[in-house]
């Protein structure tokens, strides 16, 4: 009887077991485990990789953070790194194309003056940049730019002062304004302190006033969005359909070039965007060809792609459908001066589907974390607007 009962028992608790686990694989059948899935994209670290001759100091950053939003550093003192990387703007601008010196106004209501021919980056998590899928870099070697034609922080941070468009106007030559902008600085007694205090001298010269720059640009760093949670073990960090866009994501082949913990391979490819300048921009290598950019944060940094041209994730998703081997439309949506065989064969293996996309920008909005440094200083030691001609 009793021999019975437990017979019966074990029969229902197996049966109840047995269900449950068939009912949850069907659920999750066909999801990565977290170990494969970085393998493709992975969380991001906490900390950052200063060069060894450029370590952190708390000095050097907030002295960065001054420079970095005082238009003292443009030929004409109105235009500020800020203008164009502002913290409302998620550090780029929201334009299609940036406006530098002579223009007034912040993001899309920025008007008047001289145009850049590309669009914005993000300067977040740029302290990243070069990360491999095992997460390895070097901050002296990241690339910079669209066309990877800087390498280092450090580096880039010296030509945007130098482009006519940008920074240094039509008035001053190039091989002027850093001696220019030397002198202004080292005759601003509270910039001579706060280099003494970060550099142990107050002799302001173009290397420490790029690495004060630089050393602000790595603590800019955003690396808790729902995407990093779950790779470090919050399952219930994504819904499910946020991680059937990770799946999509890494399936049709997005992950081929977006790929490790950036969201890139910070490799050239010929994507195909169309042309919306002229002279037309072909690229780095004369091959219209762009580096991959980070897609973290992407939900904040509209437009998008090298020229701005696409001004909706939706849109780009709709791109890349059109310009795939799978797509409807072919050779009609690449840009004019290419076939779809000069594209890239990550660009025509890409395997998209109107169905797919929805998921696959539920997936992207997973990788923003808004809780990135938004400090505005109250005043510059120039005694200049703050950001620049911004209001
Ligand atoms: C007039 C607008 C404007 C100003 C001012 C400006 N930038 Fe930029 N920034 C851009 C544009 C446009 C690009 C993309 C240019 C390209 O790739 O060819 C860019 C790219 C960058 C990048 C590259 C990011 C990456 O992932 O490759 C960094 C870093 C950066 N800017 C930092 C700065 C700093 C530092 C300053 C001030 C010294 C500054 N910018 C001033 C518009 C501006
Ligand atoms: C062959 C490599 C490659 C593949 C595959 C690829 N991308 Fe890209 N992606 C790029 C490059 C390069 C750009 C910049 C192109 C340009 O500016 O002309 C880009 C741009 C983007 C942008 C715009 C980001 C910005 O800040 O402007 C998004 C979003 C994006 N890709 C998402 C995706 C998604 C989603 C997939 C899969 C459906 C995908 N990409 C497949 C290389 C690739």
């Amino acid at each position: 009887m009793t021999n019975t009962f437990f017979k019966l028992k074990s029969i229902i608790i197996f049966c109840v077991i047995g269900s449950i686990l068939i009912l949850s694989c069907g659920d999750r059948g066909e999801m990565r485990p977290i170990n494969e899935i970085s393998q493709f994209v992975d969380a991001l670290p906490n900390e950052v990789i200063y060069p060894a001759d450029n370590p952190y100091s708390l000095e050097k950053e907030e002295l960065g953070r001054l420079l970095f939003w005082d238009p003292v550093l443009s030929g004409t003192q109105e235009v500020a790194c800020a203008t164009c990387h502002h913290p409302d703007k998620g550090y780029a601008d929201g334009l299609t194309f940036s406006r530098g010196v002579g223009a007034t106004g912040l993001g899309t209501n920025r008007i008047g003056g001289m145009q850049t021919t590309r669009n914005a980056h993000t300067v977040i998590n740029t302290a990243f940049n070069g990360m491999n899928i095992q997460g390895q870099y070097n901050p002296v070697l990241a690339p910079m730019f669209w066309d990877n034609r800087a390498t280092s922080l450090e580096e880039q941070a010296g030509l945007p002062l130098l482009s006519k468009e940008e920074m240094r106007g039509s008035d001053i030559a190039e091989e002027d304004l850093m001696p220019l902008i030397l002198d202004r600085l080292n005759a601003i007694p509270d910039y001579q302190a706060k280099f003494n205090a970060a550099f142990g001298t107050s002799v302001i010269t173009q290397d420490l006033l790029l690495k004060a720059i630089a050393t602000f640009e790595r603590s800019l760093i955003a690396t808790n969005s729902p995407f990093d949670e779950y790779m470090r073990g919050d399952e219930n960090a994504l819904s499910r359909r946020e991680l059937d866009g990770l799946n999509t994501f890494i399936a049709v082949g997005c992950a081929d070039c977006h790929s490790g913990p950036m969201f890139s391979d910070y490799e050239l490819h010929v994507v195909g965007v169309p042309d919306n300048i002229t002279p037309v921009d072909r690229g780095a290598t004369n091959d219209f060809d762009f580096r991959t950019p980070t897609l973290r944060n992407v939900a904040l940094t509209a437009p998008y792609m090298h020229n701005g041209s696409l001004r909706t994730l939706e849109d780009v998703l709709d791109f890349y459908e059109d310009v795939s081997e799978g797509g409807r439309r072919g050779n009609n949506n690449i840009n004019a001066n290419l076939d779809q065989n000069d594209l890239d064969e990550e660009i025509r293996d890409l395997r998209l589907n109107g169905n797919q996309i929805d998921d696959i920008i539920s997936f992207l909005e997973t990788l923003n974390d808004r809780d990135f440094d938004k400090t505005i200083p109250s005043s510059l030691p120039s005694g200049l607007p703050v950001g620049g001609n911004i209001q």
